[in-house]
């Protein structure tokens, strides 16, 4: 049976890697950075104005919620990631524990969460680059600032009706994202060049941003009205759990701490330290900059008709921009919600400072998800599911430097045409799914290779991961409809090319230890 054959058993896992490997370069206090690295970014420089529009001052709520299914997946990571050390993470475990066939459609779906991921980071930075020189008195010129209007001319072609807004928003929208795309290249360059350097320009920038969110927090709570969290849930469970689900990508990217776990010394401890420290952190920042941003300037939605305008639409792009520019704008129309808070607030500039903090510390985020992605595409090619050129090293920076270019012209499109948010929204489907495989094959682990030593134990594993599994699903279905599509769509492509390329090709298939 296709489903659960072909089973590549733990240890030739382990010895594939030993053979084949990466280079171990990488300590605890560098793989939590790592992992605080992937994940502060775009999710809350941006996506917070998105969840604002999605759930109100609920978002608060939808934080935690997002927060909650990440840290019961993180400890379902960190029991795999211990005992199977070794680069491809979900899509290893899911080798070893299911089969090929899923353990291809969890890569595949890791491609989603990486690579679009990237791409979704790369236009956050570009809304804070084009911010940022604006405050400085030079207009990027706008065709090239972002895909706006591109965004509104497809919207009319799948029949949408040409009201004011859509309008509005081909007046003054652009039609490719420049920006994102040059940082998507210049994260593929450093990343062809080597981890080690690109973890240590991942250190700085790290403090960067905490340093720019410890600000913001400062700020704002002491300007704080009660009167801006009423009403607190204006769009109800609903719009509180859809928001989680948009949010949901503020935490995504610990997993990469996994993705490294071969070029990690001393894994078996290290690599849960990494996951579990840099979640923690990243939650309790998120918590109170959220609540700064509600409580110092209100988050109420912007509705038509008793509906909520879909944040990246272009209804709500031309909403936004017939309301005005600058502080007259709500919460839910900045594509830089925190600096937009901090304006106007009354500091412009130390709004433009932590712009620039957004612009100077982004790239490491756009750079962990294409680490990420690079190092499963490797795993799947030294698997002989992908082509074997793919997983060749590079003889000097010793870096899988194909596929990361591969990788990079990916991202790069996508960056050029799509929003934020849905970028975002797809990079969670891919994401949600591979969360729910790990749960899976955590418990189903227990059951096959009881015996198998493991340096980190999930705690109370059989309400853990059935929780993770439940609240990964919760979240998928509260995604909007496209997003939810977008997996089913994908993974269909997915199949095909297993069939027609991989499976005859596969060397678990073929008995190849390599
Ligand atoms: N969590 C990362 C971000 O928010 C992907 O940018």
């Amino acid at each position: 049976m296709f489903l659960f054959d072909r089973v590549k058993s733990l240890d030739a896992i382990m010895a594939t890697a030993e053979k084949k490997g990466l280079h171990r370069s990488l300590g605890p206090f560098q793989l939590t950075l790592l992992g605080i690295g992937a994940v502060i970014g775009t999710g809350i420089f941006v996506l917070t104005s998105e969840a604002a529009q999605k759930a109100g001052p609920g978002m608060i709520l939808s934080f935690v919620v997002a927060g909650f299914v990440c840290a019961v997946a993180a400890l379902c990571y960190s029991e795999l990631a211990s005992m199977v050390p070794v680069a491809g993470s979900a899509y290893t475990y899911t080798y070893a524990v299911i089969g090929e066939m899923m353990a291809w459609m969890v890569g595949w779906a890791l491609i989603l969460e990486y690579a679009v991921g990237a791409s979704a980071v790369a236009v956050g930075w570009s809304n804070h680059a084009v911010g940022l020189l604006h405050g400085l008195g030079w207009e990027f010129p706008v065709p090239i600032r972002n895909a706006d209007a591109l965004m509104a001319k497809v919207e009319l072609f799948f029949g949408a009706t040409p009201s004011a807004e859509i309008t509005k928003a081909l007046q003054v929208g652009g039609w490719i994202n420049v920006p994102a795309v040059f940082v998507t290249g210049a994260a593929t360059w450093l990343l062809v060049l080597g981890t080690t350097e690109s973890a240590r320009v991942n250190a700085l920038l790290v403090l960067v941003k905490i340093t720019a969110l410890t600000l913001f927090i400062a700020l704002t709570l002491p300007v704080m009205h009660a009167e801006n969290f009423t009403p607190f849930a204006p769009t109800g469970a609903a719009g509180v759990f859809g928001a989680a689900a948009s949010i949901f990508f503020a935490y995504v990217g610990f997993d990469a701490v996994s993705t490294a776990a071969e070029e990690t010394k001393n894994p078996q401890r290290n690599v849960p330290i990494g996951l579990i420290g840099a979640l923690g952190v990243c939650t309790l920042f998120y918590l109170l900059v959220a609540s700064g941003a509600v409580g110092a300037l209100g988050a109420q939605p912007l509705m038509e008709a008793g509906k909520v305008l879909s944040p990246g639409s272009a209804e709500m792009t031309g909403r936004c921009a017939l309301i005005g520019t600058g502080a007259a704008q709500p919460l839910v129309c900045s594509k830089e919600a925190l600096v937009h808070v901090l304006d106007t607030i009354g500091y412009p500039a130390l709004g433009r400072l932590v712009g620039l903090a957004a612009v100077i510390a982004l790239p490491s985020v756009v750079l962990m998800m294409m680490f990420g992605q690079t190092r499963v595409f490797f795993t799947m090619a030294r698997d002989g599911l992908l082509p074997d050129k793919l997983a060749s090293v590079h003889p000097r920076y010793r870096t899988p430097h194909v596929v990361t270019i591969v990788t990079g012209i990916g991202a790069l499109i996508a960056a050029a045409v799509l929003p934020v948010g849905k970028l975002a929204d797809y990079s969670n489907s891919g994401t949600l799914f591979a969360f729910l495989m790990v749960a899976i094959a955590v418990m189903v682990l227990r059951k096959t290779d009881p015996a198998r030593r493991r340096p980190f134990r999930t705690p109370a594993l059989y309400i853990i991961a059935p929780m993770a599994i439940i609240g990964c699903l919760v979240l998928y279905f509260s995604l909007p409809l496209t997003a939810i599509l977008v997996l089913p769509v994908w993974g269909a492509i997915g199949l095909l090319v297993y069939f027609f390329y991989s499976r005859p090709r596969s060397h678990v298939g073929r008995g190849i230890q390599l």
